[in-house]
Formats: C-alpha cells, structure tokens, sequence
C-alpha cells in the first residue's frame, strides 16, 4: 500500500480541486481534510480570481485557517453551504459514516447537514463493510447525563462497553469537547442498519451529538494504492 499520508493527501487535494470560486464552503477537520485546506489555500494564493469562504468545524481547523489565510465566517450564522470536505473514521458501501474520532462530530454534522454537497475524503483503511469493524461510536454528551445515557446506550444499542474519553498524556482528565461536553466511546460492531442507530441516539436526553452520520453524505473520495476511487 502507498504511504498513508501520500493517499491521505491525494483525496483531499482532488476535493479541494472540485471547489468553484465563490463558493461557500464547510471545512473538516482531521489529517486528511488538513490536505483539502491546504490546497484551498494554495489556490486562494495562486489563482487570480479565485475566492471562496469558509466555515470551520472545529477550533482546530479555526487555527489552520486563520494561519493560512482562508476566510472564514462564525458557523453559527451560516444556514446554507455550497459544498462541505471533511474526513470520516469508517464509510460502509452506502455512504454511512462513523465519525468522531477528534471529537469534531457535532459541528462536523452540523456543517454536513446545510451543506447542498457533503463529500468525504479518506484513505482505503477507512472503508469497511459493516459500520463498527473497528471503531466506536462517538456520543457528545451533557456531563450531567453521563450516567444515564451510558446505560440507556447499553440497554438499547447492544453496546459491549462505553467508555469516557480520557484525554491521555496531554492533560489529567476526560477530552472536553469545543462545546464544552464529554465524549463517550460506544462499542458497538455490525452496525447493520445506521439510520435506525441514528434514531435511537438522537432521541436520548443529553445526548448532544452521535457520531453515526446515515445518509449525509453525498460523494466519497478513497485514495487507493490502484488511485482514487469515487462512490
Ligand atoms: C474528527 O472528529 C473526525 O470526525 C475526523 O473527521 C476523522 O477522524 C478523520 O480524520 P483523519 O482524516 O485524520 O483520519
């Protein structure tokens, strides 16, 4: 297999490509959206006549924006995108996602949802048959239902385990959400059927965001070792 990065860069440079000037655009978040947002820049700089805005889903694509020079407006005042680039952490056969792994799930479904094209850049590790194959489901959650909603998402989704996100070497503690959340990590394989899990954990009190995004998304641009490959 060609270097991950290599790959990574591939999709989200040929996304980024398909951008028209005065477009309104949602930007992911993640190594491989980094890409899409390098080259948009790239383009700001190089070609005359090119502008677009931007709207991003995370603090951390926030900072990379203003570094290099992408204008952006507050999200939360934007109804409507032309088209929407982020990355996902698995993408079954029929365009449903798991995404979260960063913990930019609710603004990145926010961002999806008011996009009128949603297009998803990954590398060939991120295709799976069956959602579940490798990751958990991401579930933003209001701290004061943590308790609650853990065991309802057991009761309910057939979860092995669910877990709080710590947030490991860089500080003591759970990963705070950019909302200001706690994100738990549930266990569940062989998602069969998304839009039903969806359901399920929209309709949870205090669950502020789920990483299941069924039926969001429009185009899917892999980067495989044999090229692109577009679904
Ligand atoms: C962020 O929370 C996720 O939804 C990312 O979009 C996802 O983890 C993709 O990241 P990579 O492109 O780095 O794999």
């Amino acid at each position: 297999m060609a270097d991950l990065s290599t790959l990574k860069r591939d999709a989200g440079r040929h996304a980024a490509d398909m951008v028209q000037s005065g477009m309104l655009v949602g930007l992911g978040t993640g190594s491989t959206a980094y890409f899409a947002i390098e080259r948009i820049a790239e383009r700001l700089r190089d070609e005359a006549g090119f502008s677009v805005k931007a709207v991003s889903t995370s603090f951390s694509t926030t900072l990379l924006c203003e570094k290099m020079g992408i204008p952006l407006l507050n999200v939360g005042s934007v109804s409507a995108l032309d088209v929407a680039i982020d990355g996902a952490d698995e993408i079954d056969p029929a365009r449903n996602l798991i995404k979260g792994r960063g913990a930019a799930h609710l603004i990145e479904k926010i961002v999806a949802r008011m996009a009128k094209k949603f297009v998803v850049v990954a590398d060939e590790t991120k295709r799976v048959k069956t959602l579940g194959a490798s990751m958990p489901v991401p579930i933003e959650v209001h701290p004061l239902a943590l308790a609650s909603l853990t065991k309802q998402v057991m009761d309910l989704t057939g979860a092995e385990r669910v877990e709080v996100r710590m947030a490991g070497k860089s500080k003591d503690g759970p990963v705070i959400s950019d909302s200001g959340n706690l994100i738990v990590d549930a266990w569940i394989s062989g998602i069969e059927d998304p839009k039903a899990l969806a359901e399920t954990l929209d309709a949870l009190p205090g669950c502020v965001g789920h990483g299941v995004f069924a039926g969001l998304c429009s185009q899917v641009i892999l980067a495989t070792s044999e090229g692109l490959v577009e679904f």
